[in-house]
């Protein structure tokens, strides 16, 4: 019988994925391949990989992007790990309100925002703090490589399921209204995230300087060297006394020095101080008009 995805397909789709995205895919990881691909080619019409593989060949761009999409992990819920979340509102925000306290703004970024737990845990968080926030200009960006997990972030809809995953029941009550079977973020939160179409392998210096980026739970897909390069141009987007937020399974450690882990606070890095980023030098708001003023509580 032929196999679904012959040598040179995967190897084909291996270079694509990896120049695209930047998923390193092992060389056993056809199994991977089929049971995210076949879904597309039969969705498209196609038998199988190889006529997938010949279709991407033919450079349709969209197509080409449909599987680079289907090929990511959008794992994700709300206040995922939860100690990342606590640690941002009980250190990194106290801190931030202590250093900016003349400016009276904060810049956060989501690096891979997918379908918007990760930027709503953050912005119901803040929206928690009420009066500590009263007057502050607040600027929360969710990016993501593929723009259909943007477009469900910025709809705010989630499942029964969804809302069960990491969310306490009273920020479910407070924040979210049914709509028939599914729940809505509701609008106040939703206005507080801009969301952005962004790989991460590309320049991403426009953004400009944030105080804090989630950046979790990606680059466990990428080999060492897109890890180290990415943690370099992370370096030079964040304020010397920034923070950046790994995943459970992501370190610095080994790939960089331009980030040190923070002593007993897991997944919690700060730029070293030789690499820092130079304060500020891109204004609040540069890159877009929305930026949540909040009233406090
Ligand atoms: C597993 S989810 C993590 C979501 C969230 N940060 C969390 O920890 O729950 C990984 C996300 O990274 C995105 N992604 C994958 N490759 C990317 C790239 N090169 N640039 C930007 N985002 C990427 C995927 O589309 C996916 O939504």
């Amino acid at each position: 019988m032929r196999p679904s995805v012959t040598p040179p397909d995967y190897e084909y789709l291996r270079k694509y994925l990896k120049d695209h995205s930047g998923l390193d895919l092992s060389a056993d990881k056809q199994y991977l391949i089929e049971s995210r691909l076949l879904p597309l080619a039969r969705k498209t019409g196609l038998p199988g990989i190889g006529e997938l593989v010949q279709k991407m060949k033919g450079g349709s761009a969209a197509f080409n992007t449909q599987v680079v999409e289907a090929m990511t992990t959008n794992e994700t819920f709300f206040f995922r790990d939860k100690v990342p979340f606590e640690h941002f509102r009980d250190q990194i925000m106290p801190q931030i309100l202590r250093a900016r306290a003349n400016r009276k703004s904060v810049r956060i970024w989501c690096a891979a925002g997918s379908t918007g737990q990760e930027p709503y845990s953050l912005a119901m968080s803040l929206k928690e703090m009420g009066a500590a926030l009263a007057g502050w200009r607040v600027e929360i960006i969710a990016t993501d490589l593929s723009q259909e997990v943007l477009e469900k972030s910025k709809a705010g809809l989630y499942s029964q399921f969804e809302v069960q995953r990491g969310l306490p029941i009273q920020l479910l009550v407070k924040y979210f209204k049914q709509v028939g079977e599914l729940w809505q973020i509701n609008t106040d939160i939703r206005a507080m995230v801009q969301h952005r179409q962004l790989n991460l392998l590309h320049d991403f210096s426009q953004l400009g300087v944030f105080d804090v980026i989630f950046c979790r739970n990606v680059l466990i897909y990428f080999d060492q060297d897109t890890k180290t390069s990415i943690f370099n141009r992370l370096a030079k987007a964040i304020e010397p006394d920034g923070f950046l937020m790994l995943g459970a399974a992501e370190t610095v450690v080994g790939l960089t020095t331009v980030f040190k882990p923070v002593t007993e606070r897991r997944g919690v890095y700060q730029p070293n101080e030789v690499h820092a980023a130079p304060a500020r030098t891109v204004a609040f708001g540069a890159i877009a008009p929305k930026v949540a003023v909040m009233a406090g509580i």
